[in-house]
């Protein structure tokens, strides 16, 4: 059954110009673009998306770094395509967690500027594609 889950190329990630990197590997395993917009990360949008880590002490750092600079937000559809990305994205800690062949393995050091994000469940996609696509 088909899926979808929201992606982002974080700042860091079009700073470094490894937005075609990433749609590569998204078209590459299968999964198919269903939206794709480059936008400026307003404050608002930033501290809904990241509402579940608002107790972290790293939130007020997460909020700066998305805003900072453009991120390109991009809905993603196929079979499993939570956990398809989420494989292809490699584990939150770019070097203790994410292996080799993955986008934060291959091109990653430090969580906090780890590349790209991934839904981490259907409950998060659909809370995620609303907030960032919802005429979707
Ligand atoms: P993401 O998948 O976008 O979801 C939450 C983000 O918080 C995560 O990727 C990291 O970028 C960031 N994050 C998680 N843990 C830390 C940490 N210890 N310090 C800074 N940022 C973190």
């Amino acid at each position: 059954m088909s899926e979808r889950t929201l992606v982002l190329v974080k700042p860091d990630g079009v700073k470094r110009g490894l937005v075609g990197e990433v749609i590569s590997r998204i078209e590459r395993k299968g999964l198919t673009l269903a939206a794709m917009d480059l936008r400026a990360v307003e404050r608002s949008v930033a501290e809904e998306h990241y509402a579940e880590h608002k107790d972290k002490p790293f939130f007020g750092e997460l909020l700066e770094f998305i805003t900072s600079g453009p991120v390109v937000a991009i809905a993603v559809e196929g079979p499993r395509a939570i956990s398809a990305f989420r494989q292809l994205a490699g584990g939150t800690d770019p070097v203790d967690k994410a292996t080799p062949g993955t986008l934060r393995g291959d091109f990653a050091l430090e969580t906090q500027f780890n590349l790209v994000h991934g839904s981490d469940s259907p409950e998060s996609a659909e809370r995620e594609l609303k907030l960032w696509f919802p005429d979707l």
